[in-house]
């Protein structure tokens, strides 16, 4: 069943089909099924998933979460422009997109969704750039293409500075900026 052209994406609640989604990566179905709520509940991760075809049906979701990052992790170039104490971040700790939705648009929705949230987040509680943690050199391509780009010492963890954002203001504004 094909996602919605723009699609419902909503925190994680208890009416959403959470054994039914399967995306080809058995850990990411995993967390969905076992750990999402519990992390949700202990402020651990927020959790948002992409609706499919009805109210419960989850095509999509990605998780956020605070973190920090020290300036040596950066290139020297953009290291330079920030303090010696650790620099705020959020982490985009995962993102999947169901099977049967894949290869439809789903994919960078949620990612635009994901760096408007955070954008919106910075407006209260300063945030310096997004981080992603990638399991293969395919999901590294996908976020590359988004302008996320390695760390120099830890080429599977992206970075992608929120300055590249600043004035993006609606998601559709985000996913014009960051497509490339
Ligand atoms: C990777 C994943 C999130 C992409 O989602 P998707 O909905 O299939 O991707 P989209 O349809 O939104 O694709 C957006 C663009 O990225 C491209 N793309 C998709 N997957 C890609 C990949 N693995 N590598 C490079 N580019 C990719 C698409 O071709 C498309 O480009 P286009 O607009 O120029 O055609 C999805 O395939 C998935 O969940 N895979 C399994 C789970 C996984 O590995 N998640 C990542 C965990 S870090």
């Amino acid at each position: 069943m094909a996602a919605p052209q723009t699609p419902v994406i909503e925190p994680l609640g208890r009416h959403h089909d959470r054994n039914g989604f399967s995306c080809g990566e058995p850990a990411l179905d995993e967390y969905l099924r076992q750990r999402a709520s519990q992390d949700t509940k202990r402020r651990v991760a927020q959790v948002f998933v992409a609706l499919g075809s009805s109210e419960s049906e989850i095509a999509g979701y990605y998780t956020l979460s605070a973190a920090a990052f020290r300036r040596d992790d950066l290139p020297p170039k953009l290291a330079k422009r920030l303090p010696h104490y650790p620099i705020p971040a959020a982490v985009l700790g995962r993102l999947a997109v169901s099977s049967n939705h894949q290869g439809r648009g789903l994919g960078e929705h949620l990612l635009t969704d994901a760096l408007h949230r955070v954008i919106a987040a910075s407006n209260a509680l300063a945030i310096n750039a997004v981080i992603v943690d990638v399991k293969n050199e395919a999901v590294k391509a996908f976020y590359q293409r988004y302008g996320f780009q390695p760390f120099p010492k830890q080429p599977m963890r992206l970075f992608l500075p929120l300055s590249t954002l600043a004035e993006a203001g609606t998601p559709q504004d985000v996913r014009i900026q960051i497509k490339q």
